[in-house]
């Protein structure tokens, strides 16, 4: 866990396995498996010959030889022949069987490429939903941590009425505002900021009842304050709650577990746990929205929590418009949002 989209070439990914598109004879070729192998050098393609060749669907493991990654999985993907032959299930069958294997061998990470997207003229975009799909399901029940490797970003096809409404959105979101009108984002955003100026005070206070941990300095900054201090003290003394219990509380409302709650957000485990351990934890703005999308949160809440972290979502970003689109849509697929900002060359969601 988790799932990233990376534009890269696969042969320079130093994981634990990367996967190759192979054909059937497992015997080299263009595209993603000529560059495997041209980089892993020949070695690789004399292990080949022992393996008898793969079967649609199915897949094999090799060593990386000269490769940065430790193990290639090569699988063999269907040739597009329309969608009537099997071709949608015979890709699935390629994801799930590379990731069994690669769980067998002990691999905690893999990258794929988008296989049959090239050669075998599988279309892209249905190409990538399989990818993210599988490869989501699978990490449900798994630590490990993928890779979706996209080598041009014109191969990671969204969906062209989901882009093409983003499009829009972001080209509105980025025209002038009507002379004398506020400029948007400062209406809009100082809307937000206002409500969120509590939090930013907050994180003021925050400093400060930071600086009175020590009873000295405690002193120390009540005197600065001066007639300010009983009136600040009274609101250190009672902070808001902060974005950790915000969502630990919010994971209880909703009847999930942590582990069902940082999976949805594409969080790895080690992560959730800091924000567990720490009160006062700093989440990215990128965690925040992972956790709001994954707890279903509409918009209001979604505001809500992001405030603790010292966020908004206002309309002068686009990465704020796009997740702002998949909410009121009420499309909570993590993947979904991912893909859309990968395609707008976004940061993801979780880490
Ligand atoms: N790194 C990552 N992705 C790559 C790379 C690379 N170095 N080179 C190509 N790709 C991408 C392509 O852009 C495409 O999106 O991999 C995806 C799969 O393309 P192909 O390599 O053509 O694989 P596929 O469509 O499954 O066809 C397999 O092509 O190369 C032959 O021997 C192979 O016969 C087999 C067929």
């Amino acid at each position: 866990m988790p799932l990233f989209i990376v534009e890269n070439d696969i042969t320079r990914m130093e994981c634990d396995a990367i996967v190759n598109a192979a054909n059937n004879s497992l015997l080299g070729g263009g595209g993603v498996d000529g560059a495997i192998h041209a980089a892993a050098g020949p070695a690789l393609l004399a292990e080949c010959r022992t393996l008898g060749g793969c079967e649609t669907g199915d897949a094999k493991i090799t060593d990386g030889y000269m490769l940065p990654a430790k193990r290639v999985i090569h699988t063999v993907g269907p040739v597009w022949r329309g969608g009537a032959h099997g071709e949608e299930a015979l890709l699935r069958s390629c994801y799930r069987r590379s990731l069994a294997l690669a769980e067998r061998n002990g691999c905690e990470s893999v990258a794929f490429p988008l296989i049959s997207a090239g050669a075998y003229g599988y279309p892209k975009h249905d190409a990538l939903e399989i990818a993210m799909s599988e490869i989501s399901d699978f990490l449900r029940g798994s630590e490990m941590t993928v890779y979706v490797v996209i080598y041009r970003r014109e191969d990671a096809l969204f969906d062209e009425a989901v882009t093409a409404s983003l499009a829009a959105l972001i080209r509105e979101s980025e025209e002038p505002e009507p002379a004398g009108a506020p400029p948007r984002e400062s209406r809009r955003f100082g809307l937000l900021a206002k409500r969120a100026r509590p939090a930013a005070r907050r994180n003021d206070d925050a400093e400060c009842f930071d600086m009175l941990a020590e009873p000295q300095a405690e002193r120390h900054a009540f005197a600065l304050c001066g007639s300010a201090a009983p009136e600040l003290k009274n609101q250190l003394d009672n902070l808001d709650e902060s974005f950790s219990q915000s969502l630990l509380r919010r994971i209880d409302e909703k009847g999930m577990t942590d582990v069902e709650c940082y999976k949805r957000a594409n969080v790895d485990r080690k992560h959730f746990s800091k924000i567990r351990g720490d009160v006062r934890y700093r989440p990215s703005k990128q965690t925040a929205v992972a956790f709001a999308i994954a707890l279903r949160l509409t918009r209001a809440e979604t505001d809500d929590l992001l405030m603790k972290a010292g966020f908004a979502l206002s309309r002068s970003s686009k990465f704020d418009v796009i997740v702002s689109y998949f909410i009121a849509r009420g499309d909570y697929d993590v993947s979904h949002v991912n893909e859309a900002l990968f395609a707008f060359d976004q940061p993801l969601l979780g880490c």
